[in-house]
């Protein structure tokens, strides 16, 4: 078997709701001050992203209205509403990438693939996401795909890392 599927059921296992598992995690942080954030990373640690499921509970357990929790949810982009393609690409958008055209290739390749910002393409391969400053400054325009930093991005180079994927 490929290595590409062997990740692919990896990531599906480990990603799969599990009520017991959410209840473990709120049982692991609500007795922190500020609980909230660190459960919802962890619920996305978890399941890749923040299900429904999830913020019922979490308004439930912390006793906050689920407009509350999703205020949390939205506001932050870490995280994510739905799940995420099969790949993930992060592109930064903070100012010292910007300076070297991060902007407009990043516009580009969104037309291109026809997604917005967080958008995953229809087969479930990609998903593009913004992130803000990655530490790479120095090398930038940058990025992560699949969490591997990639630097000295122009349109053509980000393109082919994008090609990777897709
Ligand atoms: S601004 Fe892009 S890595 Fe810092």
């Amino acid at each position: 078997m490929a290595w590409e599927n062997l990740r692919r059921i990896a990531f599906t296992m480990t990603h799969v709701w599990d009520s017991d598992k959410a209840e473990d995690i709120i049982a692991a942080h609500e007795g922190l001050e500020g609980p909230m954030l660190p459960i919802l990373h962890g619920m996305q640690e978890a399941f890749g992203y923040i299900p429904e499921a999830v913020v019922r509970l979490i308004a439930a357990r912390l006793n906050l209205s689920r407009a509350e929790v999703y205020g949390v949810v939205s506001f932050y982009h870490d995280f994510r509403r739905e799940p995420a393609g099969r790949h993930v690409l992060k592109l930064c958008r903070a100012e010292a990438c910007q300076s070297v055209g991060s902007e407009a290739n990043a516009a580009t390749l969104l037309r291109r693939l026809g997604l917005g910002w967080g958008g995953t393409t229809p087969d479930g391969r990609l998903t593009v996401e913004a992130v803000y400053c990655l530490g790479l400054c120095a090398c930038g325009p940058s990025a992560l795909l699949d969490g591997e930093p990639h630097g000295r991005l122009d349109a053509a180079a980000l393109e082919a890392l994008a090609a990777e994927a897709v």
